[in-house]
């Protein structure tokens, strides 16, 4: 076994994952994405800098890079949450860039899934009803939706606790609800921002296993914004973000994980 605090990882050669990545069917493209925003007196903060990344349907690909490199700012955009500032964001062939406000709204509804660090859970609702909003928000009856909310809900392990508020569940808890919320729409990809990032090591594990597990039964593309190299190990593709740039992009197979110090 290899103790996860002591992974080093070792690119076994410079060699970039690229050639076979385009290769691959891609379900979600940014090319040459530059986001750029306005901060006071005409200054501004390049948060992505000609960024371009190709993500093959069904994979898992975990993004890594350090705090303010511009991971949340590539999930928005991913996730039609936001909008370059020039370039291009594809979903599934669909040119994000070009979409009126409701079209973009429909994409985030019924392709993405989302997940957050901090879970994002409306307090006042229950684990069902807050698995079950987007599914009525999409047009499912309650009776439809909170069928389905069940579920999902057993599917994450939480079969017992349906009816609770989150303020009643533990952190790890709270972050199964949000996966169930997550796949609500059937969507084909999941975008999971940094999340076990508030989690304890043991329970960080068991949710990124339930990440791997959920995205073999539902077929969906997982891409993981991470500091957690434990991720890495699940991964197929690794991408290496500094500075609103692509570092490097590499394959698991290109990248060595041994004991050590990092
Ligand atoms: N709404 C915003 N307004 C101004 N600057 C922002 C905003 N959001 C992010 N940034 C800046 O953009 C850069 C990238 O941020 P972010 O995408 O959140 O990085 P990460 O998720 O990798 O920590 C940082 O310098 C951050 O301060
Ligand atoms: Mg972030």
């Amino acid at each position: 076994m290899i103790d996860p605090d002591r992974l080093q990882i070792i690119a076994r050669n410079g060699a970039s994952g690229d050639a076979a990545m385009e290769s691959a069917d891609p379900i979600i493209e940014v090319r040459n994405v530059t986001r750029i925003y306005p901060l006071s007196r005409g200054h501004v903060v390049r948060a992505l800098d000609g960024l371009s990344l190709s993500i093959p349907r069904g994979s898992f690909l975990s993004i890594l890079g350090p705090s303010g490199s511009g991971k949340s700012t590539l999930f928005n955009l991913i996730g039609g949450l936001d909008r370059p500032s020039s370039g291009e964001v594809r979903v599934d062939g669909v040119d994000l860039t070009r979409l009126d406000p409701e079209a973009l709204a429909a994409v985030r509804c019924l392709k993405v899934g989302y997940i957050f660090q901090t879970y994002n859970l409306i307090p006042a609702l229950t684990a069902l009803q807050n698995v079950a909003a987007p599914m009525t928000f999409a047009g499912l009856t309650d009776s439809e939706a909170e069928e389905r909310a069940v579920l999902l809900l057993e599917a994450v392990g939480l079969g017992k606790h349906l009816h609770h508020i989150p303020e009643r569940l533990s952190g790890g808890q709270q972050q199964r609800v949000a996966i169930a919320r997550a796949l609500a729409n059937r969507p084909s990809i999941l975008l999971a921002d940094e999340p076990t990032g508030n989690l304890d090591r043991r329970t960080g594990e068991e949710i990124i296993a339930l990440l791997c597990s959920l995205r073999e039964e539902y077929g969906v593309t997982l891409v993981c914004a991470t500091h957690d190299l434990k991720m890495i190990s699940f991964s197929d593709w690794i991408a290496w973000i500094r500075d609103g740039r692509l570092e490097r992009l590499e394959h698991r197979s290109q990248v060595t994980i041994e004991e050590g110090h990092l």
